[in-house]
């Protein structure tokens, strides 16, 4: 068996845009390019990267809750886009996710109970009445929450407290990997350590593999063992996040972390302020995509992508002009 529990090979997603009274094609937003990465059982890699760079897209594709367009996900050895759809209901039970927000994802007409029991049904899990109400207890007390909510709805719960229940609802299946897309974004600053502490102890407990998509980028640098930066759909840069935040090789690494105080840096790295829009991604510019707003870019980084460069074993860029 590999020591990865996932591997992602040029995965693809290209959006069609429709237009015009016959609704034909008039351009198309590839939202996730050629994007390769492998996670370790038991690693987090977190994602980061602007708002529209691809990070959602890219988390649902790996579920299949978005078809890919094209590439490989190898789920414990297999890949699961060669799959049909019994195969895929059955391996969909070992691959999870939780959103940002948990008021919209939660149903306000179910009970905490039913809706941690839904997964359950759907998936034959648990199926006598006793074992189904331990599993339930067993759920509540994994996310710290009081027995007593199995009987309450979502609305008598805070936003924190809600998450929890996102988190048990991915737990009662039994998942080997999670997508946490943003999961603490929309929560108050003093519950997101609480729920990032959780997140953690259920991996350390469960042996939990994680894609963390997070815009704070001190929350991915603490949770992650490794993290990727996307730029315009692609994987720009990967390494582990001591490494990002000290000796970034791509010059948009490095100016999306000097945004943040440091102790690699004794917090008086200059902050690197980008010029420039960025670009739309129905249209992105030739060569490297970064290279309009690059204080680095050359000839030939507006000619073609640059391919990945390897800095180290657990270090790789896509530049062609990278910091020394
Ligand atoms: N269903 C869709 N149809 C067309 N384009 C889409 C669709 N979903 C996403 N996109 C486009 O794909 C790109 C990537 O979007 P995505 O939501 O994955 O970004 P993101 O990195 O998660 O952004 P955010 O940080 O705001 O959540 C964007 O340009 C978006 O407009
Ligand atoms: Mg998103």
């Amino acid at each position: 068996m590999s020591e990865y529990l996932i591997e992602v090979n040029n995965l693809g997603k290209r959006f069609p845009i429709k237009g015009g009274l016959l609704g034909r094609e008039v351009g198309a937003v590839n939202a996730v390019n050629n994007v390769s990465f492998k996670i370790k059982k038991g690693e987090t890699l977190g994602l980061v990267g602007e708002s529209g760079c691809g990070k959602t897209t890219l988390g649902r594709s790996i579920l299949r809750l978005i078809e890919p367009t094209s590439g490989e996900i190898i789920f414990n050895g297999k890949n699961i886009l060669e799959y049909n759809a019994a195969e895929m209901r059955a391996v969909r039970r070992k691959m999870q996710i939780i959103f940002q927000d948990p008021y919209a994802s939660l149903n306000p007409r179910m009970t905490i109970g039913d809706i941690l029991a839904e997964p359950m049904e759907i998936h034959g899990l648990h199926m006598d009445k006793t074992a189904r109400r331990k599993r339930l207890f067993e759920l509540l007390n994994q996310v710290q929450l009081p027995s007593d909510a199995l009987n309450k709805y979502p609305h008598e719960f805070s936003g924190g407290q809600r998450q929890r229940i996102c988190i048990a609802r991915a737990l009662a299946v039994e998942p080997e990997f999670i997508v946490c897309d943003e999961p603490v974004s929309a929560l108050d600053v003093s519950v997101q350590a609480q729920v990032v502490n959780l997140l953690m102890d259920l991996q350390k407990e469960l042996g939990l593999t994680y894609l963390f998509i997070a815009h704070d980028l001190k929350v991915v640098e603490y949770i992650s063992n490794r993290v990727a930066v996307m730029y315009l759909g692609n994987m720009i840069e990967v390494a582990e996040s001591s490494e990002l935040y000290g000796h970034a090789k791509h010059p948009y690494t490095k100016a999306l972390f000097s945004a943040i105080p440091h102790a690699s840096t004794k917090g008086r790295a200059g902050r690197i302020i980008l010029e420039g829009d960025i670009p739309s991604p129905m249209n992105p510019p030739t060569g490297c995509h970064f290279n309009p707003r690059c204080w680095n870019a050359t000839e030939e980084c507006r000619k073609i992508f640059p391919p990945v460069t390897n800095a180290s074993p657990t270090h790789q860029y896509r530049c062609y002009n990278p910091i020394q």
